[in-house]
């Protein structure tokens, strides 16, 4: 069973004994899934050499943080973003301490205070290193920080004591990565998320689409399904990979998408209209291929397509509807007024004329808008979410979900 499918591990190494166990580490994780590129500290690179780990990754292993070169290509920035999880494995005493201590010293201690994704430490150390009062006040303070701590073993050591400090078996590493990502917070809910373009015909060769690449809503798909639901995907034409364990409806027009989405939305709790559903569509359709006679003006009158998700979020019985407002102005001004003229219970706002995040990128910036109805009235509230990977904000946005059913 693949459970790191898609996830994308930053591995750090730092300078102990325990690096050489990085490269079966690395395998493991490769092993299950997992895209995996490799940071080294100057002291690991006496342990294990940058070969060993570019050859078994697949990907060059990142060693300065002031090299010119590799900033313009993925300086530490970059590779915080690109992370879904940052391991280091094995981790020094003295990394923790400049951890601990806010450090930006190296590559990377500053990739971990840029990085917005979990970080997982797995120290390994001589015995009394790991016992030291210093070391383990250090080791309570990256917990209370929200740090996964990967408890040393207890056993034989390099140094030939005996104790707890050996790094953690590689394979409890690889299932406590896997374990990150795992959640509940929506099993046994029916998920249903549109995603992609839609394509208007205007004659058998010719159709109106837009730009939309379908990642983010098949990003939310894949957080929905790894949160425990049951996920309807009913999509545009995309080139993406459709997750495994969806159910996916391909449809090409708007017609078709509201149709695949009444026929499923019955029994979901939740609705997410990701796709970007064409305003309008051709009045009619030509049976035969338009030709280029008859002046260099051609008029095509369009119809108002139905507007899919007003449909779900006003039926009687309606699941949590949530919208994406792209827009290239007034972003925060529309995104609000979308919420309620459409009696949403969430928009996710981002602004597509910036090309960085949006359309077609793997990134995305947004402003989520969360509109609950109590006793006392209609609550608003607006959470901005900085730039980050599709796959990181899906899942933000998936537990961002999953409260607010819990508390409706
Ligand atoms: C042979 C040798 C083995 C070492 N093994 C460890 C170790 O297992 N754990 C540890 O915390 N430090 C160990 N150290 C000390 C670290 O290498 C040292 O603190 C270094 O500055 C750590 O750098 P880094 O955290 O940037 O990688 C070892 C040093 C030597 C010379």
């Amino acid at each position: 069973m693949n459970r790191l499918t898609n996830k994308r591990i930053l591995l750090g190494v730092t300078g102990g004994i325990a690096a050489y166990k990085s490269a079966d580490l690395v395998r493991r994780l490769q092993d299950d899934g997992a895209d995996v590129r490799v940071v080294m500290t100057e002291s690991a690179q006496e342990f294990i050499t940058p070969l060993t780990l570019q050859a078994l990754s697949n990907h060059p292993v990142h060693l300065d943080l002031l090299d010119t070169e590799t900033e313009s290509v993925m300086g530490h920035i970059e590779l915080a973003r690109w992370a879904d999880v940052v391991l280091i494995a094995p981790a020094t005493a003295d990394f923790m301490a400049r951890l601990t201590g806010g450090h930006g010293d190296d590559l990377l201690t500053t990739i971990c205070l840029a990085a917005e994704c979990g970080v997982m430490v797995a120290p390994a150390m001589n015995q009394a290193m790991w016992a030291k009062q210093s070391t383990q006040q250090n080791t309570l303070l990256l917990k209370q920080r929200g740090i996964a701590l990967l408890e040393p073993d207890v056993g034989l050591q390099a140094c030939g004591e005996t104790g707890a400090g050996r790094l953690m078996d590689v394979a409890d590493i690889v299932t406590a990565v896997a374990s990150l990502f795992k959640s509940t917070s929506l099993a046994g809910r029916h998920v249903v998320v549109t995603a992609g373009p839609t394509q208007e015909a205007i004659d058998p060769v010719r159709f109106i689409s837009n730009h939309s690449s379908g990642k983010q809503g098949y990003a939310l798909a894949l957080a929905a399904i790894e949160a425990g639901a049951r996920v309807t995907l009913i999509s545009g034409p995309t080139n993406v990979a459709a997750p495994d364990r969806a159910t996916v409806v391909n449809v090409r027009s708007a017609d078709e998408m509201l149709e695949a989405v009444m026929s499923s939305v019955s029994d979901a709790d939740i609705f997410i209209g990701v796709a970007a559903v064409a305003d309008f569509r051709p009045a009619s359709v030509e049976t035969q291929k338009i030709k280029k006679s008859g002046g260099s003006v051609m008029t095509l009158s369009l119809v108002q397509n139905p507007d899919i998700l007003k449909t779900v979020a006003n039926l009687e019985s309606r699941p949590f509807t949530v919208g994406f407002a792209a827009e290239t102005e007034n972003l925060m001004e529309y995104a609000r007024t979308k919420l309620t003229a459409k009696n949403l219970d969430m928009i996710i706002a981002n602004n597509i004329a910036d090309t960085s995040i949006g359309f077609n990128s793997d990134h995305n910036e947004t402003t989520v808008i969360i509109r609950t109805i109590t006793e006392q009235g209609t609550r608003i509230t607006e959470a901005h979410q900085p730039k980050m990977s599709k796959e990181n904000l899906s899942r933000k946005l998936i537990e961002l979900i999953a409260e607010q059913l819990a508390e409706a």
